[in-house]
């Protein structure tokens, strides 16, 4: 396993959309390993492959600690309800935005044996999921951020109202 380089926003891999994997080989194992490991070493509770340069879709997430996923050409097939998140990037290093998301998702995906499963998620866990999946399609938070400020700008509204803290994904 190895740390990999995350892309930061200005480089064009982020903006592409990503291809199916068809085949889970070797390559494919050892870039899940080192996203997961990248992933931990960066505090994230999620990264995407093209996040490490790579234009495939897959994504890898931590929403809570222990409570690891691997999502291999993933697909949202259901949403329900709007939530208002506080979300930050590996790839936007210092901003914080404020984004308008599904409460709830349905989500199919293969894991890393190739194995389809179904998946509900709610709450962060859902904004999780939709924030790496778009990664996927070339889309960054803060294409739909209400409003996107500097994390010492983030801090100080902090200090007038009650809002979640912000992690990155
Ligand atoms: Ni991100």
């Amino acid at each position: 396993m190895a740390l990999r380089k995350v892309t930061i926003e200005g480089d064009e891999v982020l903006r592409k959309k990503c291809k199916e994997i068809t085949n889970i080989n070797d390559r494919i194992k050892l870039l899940a390993d080192d996203m997961i490991e990248t992933m931990k070493k960066e505090s994230g509770v999620g990264l995407a492959a093209p996040q490490v340069g790579v234009l495939r879709r897959m994504f890898v997430a931590e929403p809570e600690p222990g409570e690891l996923y691997i999502m291999i050409n993933p697909v949202i097939t259901e949403e329900e309800g709007t939530q208002e998140s506080t979300e930050g990037c590996l790839s936007v290093p210092g901003f914080i935005g404020l984004v308008d998301r599904p409460m709830s998702v349905k989500l199919e995906a293969q894991d890393i044996d190739g194995v389809k499963h179904n998946y509900e998620f709610t709450g962060f866990h859902a904004v999780v999921m939709c924030h790496e999946l778009d990664h996927l399609n070339g889309i960054l938070y803060v294409d739909r951020s209400k409003q996107t400020m500097t994390e010492e700008e983030y801090e100080d509204s902090l200090l007038e109202t009650d809002v979640n803290e912000e992690v990155d994904i």
